[in-house]
């Protein structure tokens, strides 16, 4: 097949992580006979330096026209002085919005070989295999901000519609797999919270009766996250709650750095990235974790150009070089060599086989 991606490096670490990740899909391509046209397009802080906006038009339209987007990071010192008028972040929240993209998948899985790699003890988390489902396009980050001399506003709003499209997205997602669904909310406090757990149930109960959900307040989700965190299949949350318990979950897979996300929408169209940040203190060192990128574009190869078995073979050759203890310094063994950021490329580009 012939597919077009748009792709945004960003800032920091971002080109990095995305260069193996292409090359990784680029070999993908070449083994299974497929061509990729890729577009590489400014965005984030390197756009407001170089055309001032973090989204310019062109890159929004490259994305909005292509077939997927592979997206590194965004943001860095230089633009995060509170008084900045522009951020790289906005560009970001807008390309989410502008392509509808309100259902970002974040799995958890712990890879046998990195049990060690982890803070939390290894029998707390081996077996893990998990999947948030975050609502990203509503919620306080698109609510209305203000700000006076002695007062700041952040306005937080969900609408029945937009409970009712992500709860299908995750429940769709839990009978593919353990068919357990736990939502969690504040319920016992926000108004916009009890709305959710009122249409997350009755969507549940009368359209996926086969899938079991579970209420939980998301204190307690973020207790039980490392508490039990094996018994948790399918997670839905809205826009916050999401963006902060996955970066606690990602510390049960041993590195921010290994996990990767796709944001989709009503079509096939989606924003693939790695949930890690641009990370300036080590970026341009060339040790950066390529894993969270390069799992995204195993994601990309799945959902927006449907090729379930390539992404399998991406997915298998990670496990491998894994396994093999090819890791960066954020996941090292004490007494291993660690490998650079290119090195983990090689090594899973070495692991990917021929179809059949
Ligand atoms: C994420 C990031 C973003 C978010 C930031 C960069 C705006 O933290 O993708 O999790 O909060 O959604
Ligand atoms: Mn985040």
């Amino acid at each position: 097949m012939k597919a077009r991606l748009a792709v945004l490096a960003g800032d920091g670490i971002g080109p990095e992580v995305i260069a193996e990740a292409l090359r990784c899909l680029g070999r993908v391509a070449q083994l299974y006979g497929h061509e990729l046209e890729v577009t590489e397009l400014a965005f984030g802080g390197a756009a407001i330096d170089a055309e001032g906006d973090p989204l310019p038009d062109r890159t929004l339209r490259a994305c909005l026209t292509s077939d997927a987007v592979l997206l590194g990071a965004v943001g860095g010192p230089k633009w995060s002085d509170p008084g900045q008028r522009l951020r790289p972040e906005q560009g970001l929240l807008r390309l989410r919005q502008s392509l509808g993209a309100f259902a970002n998948l974040r799995p958890v899985k712990v890879h046998p070989a990195l049990a060690d790699a982890s803070t939390l003890k290894p029998e707390v988390i081996q077996g893990v295999d998990l999947v948030f489902v975050r609502e990203l396009t509503g919620g306080i980050y698109f609510g209305d901000h203000s700000r006076d001399a002695d007062r700041a506003t952040d306005v937080c709003t969900y609408t029945v519609a937009e409970v009712e499209r992500i709860t299908r997205v995750a429940a769709r997602l839990a009978q593919t797999r353990r068919r357990r669904l736990t939502s969690i909310d504040k319920s016992n406090v926000l108004e916009t919270s009890r709305l959710w757990r009122e249409v997350s149930a009755r969507v549940v109960a009368a359209e996926f009766p086969e899938v079991a959900l579970e209420h939980m307040l998301v204190d307690s989700a973020a207790m039980h996250l490392i508490r039990r965190p094996r018994d948790f299949d399918v997670l839905v949350t809205e826009n916050m709650f999401g963006d902060i318990l996955t970066d606690e979950a990602a510390m049960l897979a041993g590195s921010l750095g290994l996990l990767p996300s796709a944001s989709l929408g009503e079509g096939r169209l989606g924003i693939y990235e790695p949930i890690h940040g641009s990370a300036p203190d080590i970026a341009g060192r060339g040790i950066a974790n390529p894993y969270g990128a390069i799992l995204s574009a195993a994601m990309l190869l799945r959902h927006s150009l449907q090729l379930p078995a390539e992404a399998a073979a991406l997915e298998r050759a990670v496990a491998g070089a894994l396994a093999d203890g090819a890791r960066t310094p954020d996941i090292a063994l004490a007494h291993v060599r660690a490998l650079a950021t290119r090195e983990v490329g090689d090594a899973v580009i070495s692991r990917l086989q021929r179809p059949g």
